[in-house]
C-alpha cells in the first residue's frame, strides 16, 4: 500500500525508517519531510496543516493510509477532515479525531477526564480571566512550587513552575489577564508539584483493544545534570531501568485500561497512539499529561525496540483488529542523542554545513532539523541530529551514541553527553 506521512521530525524520520522496512509498504511519501526521510520514500513539499492539499494529493497519489506525526493537524481536525470527505474516508488515518486530540490540546479537558475516570493525577483547578481572583486566592491556600499550564497548545512553552506565590501571581496575571501565550492561556489549569522521576509510557489503540509500546525517558533541559533551559528533548533512553514489572503493572491497571475505557464511556473514537507522561512519586505513577501522539525523541529509540512489523499493527488499528496482532520487542536498550544547533533553545542560526555522518559506527541516524542543499546536508533547526545506538545493555548503548554524536560535527554543535547516566547509577 501507499502511506503518508505527516510531520518533518527526527520522530518523523524515525517512522520513515521503520515503515519503509514494512512487508505492507509500497510507497511512502512524507510530507514535508527533511534531509534524512527523503532516504525512505518520497519528501512531498506540503504542510502538514494544509487538509485540502494533503487530501488532494492523497488522492492523486492513491494513498492507502494516513500517518499524523505530529499533535497540530491532530488538534485542527485533520481526522474529521478525511471522514467527512466522501472520497477520503476510505483512507485510515492513525491519529485520533479532534475530540480525542483534545486530550493534548486542552490542559482542562484532560484533567477534567482523568478525574472523571478516577486516573491518578495531581490535584488541580482551572481560571479563566472572569475567575482570575478566585484563582489569585486559590494561590494563597496552595503549596509551593505550584505548577501553572496554559489549557492549550503553547508549543511546549505553557508549563511553569513557580517557586515563590509572588512569581505564581505575576504569572497567572500574565498568562489570563495579558494573554501570555495568546488564545492557549484563555483558561489555566493551577496544579500540584509532584516530586519525582518522570518516563513515559507509550500505547497504541483501535479504541478497543491496546499495545503498550516500550517505555521511555526523555532528557528536557538544555544542560549536563538536567541543568539549564526546556527543550524539545536532548535525548532518551529505552527501557527505562525503575519501570520493571510492579511498576508497569500499576501503570496498566491504574493508568492505560482507564484511559482507554473512559474514551469508550465518553463516546470518543480514538484510532492511534497514546503518549502518557508519568511521575513515578515513590513507586506510585502519576499521569502530568496526555499527548496524542509519539514523542521526539522518545520515538527514535522506542521504534528501535520494535521487531514487529509497524504497519501490521496500523492496519490493526485501522480495522480495529489490534487484539489479534501480536507485538514483538525487543530487550536491548536504546539511547538516544540530540546534536542541536548552538544557542539552541534560545536564538540560532542555520544553513551549517554538515560532515562526519559517513563515520558513525554503531548508531543510527535520523536527521531531525537538516535541508539538502544541492547534495550538501546543511542545519535547518535547533533539533538537528538524532543518534540512535541499540545494544545489549545500558552501558553499551550510552557508549556507542555518545561516541557516534561526536562524529558528526558542524559550527556550534552541542549535545548532551550524559543522556542515560542517572539510570547507570540507579542500577
Ligand atoms: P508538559 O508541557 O505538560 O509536558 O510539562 C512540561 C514539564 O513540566 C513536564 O515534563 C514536567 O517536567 C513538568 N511538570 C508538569 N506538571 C508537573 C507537575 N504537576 N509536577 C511537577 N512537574 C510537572
Ligand atoms: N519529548 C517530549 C515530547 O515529544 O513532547
Amino acid at each position: 500500500m501507499n502511506i503518508l506521512l505527516l510531520g518533518s521530525g527526527g520522530r518523523e524520520n524515525a517512522f520513515a525508517w521503520k515503515i519503509a522496512q514494512s512487508k505492507h509498504c509500497d510507497q511512502l511519501f512524507i510530507a514535508p519531510g527533511n534531509g534524512g526521510t527523503a532516504n525512505y520514500g518520497k519528501n512531498v513539499n506540503l504542510k502538514a496543516t494544509d487538509f485540502e492539499a494533503i487530501g488532494e494529493f492523497a488522492l492523486k497519489n492513491q494513498v492507502n493510509m494516513l500517518v499524523v506525526g505530529p499533535e497540530e493537524p491532530l488538534v485542527k481536525g485533520i481526522h474529521d477532515y478525511f471522514l467527512a470527505d466522501e472520497k477520503l474516508k476510505h483512507i485510515p488515518v492513525i491519529g485520533p479525531q479532534q475530540t480525542g486530540a483534545q486530550l493534548e490540546g486542552s490542559k482542562d479537558f484532560s484533567k477534567d477526564f482523568m478525574q472523571r475516570h478516577k486516573i491518578p493525577t495531581a490535584a488541580y483547578r482551572s481560571f479563566t480571566k472572569e475567575t482570575l481572583e478566585e484563582g489569585l486566592n486559590y494561590l494563597d491556600s496552595q503549596k509551593l512550587p505550584i505548577v501553572l499550564k496554559a489549557d492549550g497548545l503553547a508549543a511546549g512553552k505553557g508549563v511553569l513552575i513557580c517557586e515563590t506565590l509572588a512569581d505564581a501571581k505575576t504569572e497567572l496575571k500574565a498568562m489570563l489577564a495579558d494573554a501570555k501565550f495568546g488564545e492557549a492561556s484563555q483558561k489555566v489549569v493551577i496544579e500540584e508539584f509532584l516530586s519525582g522521576i518522570e518516563l513515559s509510557v507509550f500505547v497504541l489503540t483501535d479504541g478497543n483493544s491496546y499495545k503498550i509500546l516500550p517505555e521511555a525517558k526523555d532528557y528536557k533541559r538544555i544542560g549536563e545534570g538536567d541543568t539549564g533551559l526546556n527543550t524539545g528533548g536532548m535525548g532518551s533512553v529505552s527501557p527505562v531501568s525503575f519501570a520493571k514489572g510492579d511498576f508497569l503493572k500499576k501503570v496498566e491497571e491504574r493508568i492505560v485500561i482507564p484511559t482507554v475505557e473512559g474514551l469508550k464511556k465518553d463516546g470518543i473514537p480514538y484510532k492511534g497512539f497514546i503518549f502518557i507522561g508519568l511521575m513515578n512519586v515513590n513507586g506510585e505513577p502519576y499521569v502530568i499529561e496526555y499527548n496524542v501522539r509519539m514523542g521526539d525523541p522518545e520515538t527514535e529509540s522506542v521504534l528501535l525496540r520494535i521487531e514487529s512489523d509497524l504497519v501490521e499493527l496500523f492496519q490493526g488499528v485501522a480495522e480495529e483488529n489490534l487484539a489479534e496482532k501480536e507485538i514483538k520487542l525487543s530487550d536491548k536498550t536504546a539511547v538516544t542523542v540530540m546534536l542541536v544547533a548552538g544557542g539552541y533553545p534560545g536564538d540560532y542560526e542555520k544553513g551549517k554545513v554538515m560532515s562526519g555522518m559517513e563515520n558513525v559506527r554503531d548508531s543510527l541516524v535520523f536527521h531531525a532539523g537538516t535541508e539538502a542543499d544541492n547534495g550538501v546536508i546543511k542545519t535547518n533547526g535547533g533539533r538537528v541530529i538524532a543518534v540512535t545506538s541499540l545494544q545489549d545493555n545500558l552501558f553499551d548503548a550510552v557508549q556507542c551514541a555518545i561516541a557516534d554524536a561526536g562524529r558528526i560535527y558542524y559550527d556550534g554543535r552541542y549535545f548532551r553527553s550524559d543522556i542515560g547516566a542517572d539510570l547507570l547509577k540507579l542500577d
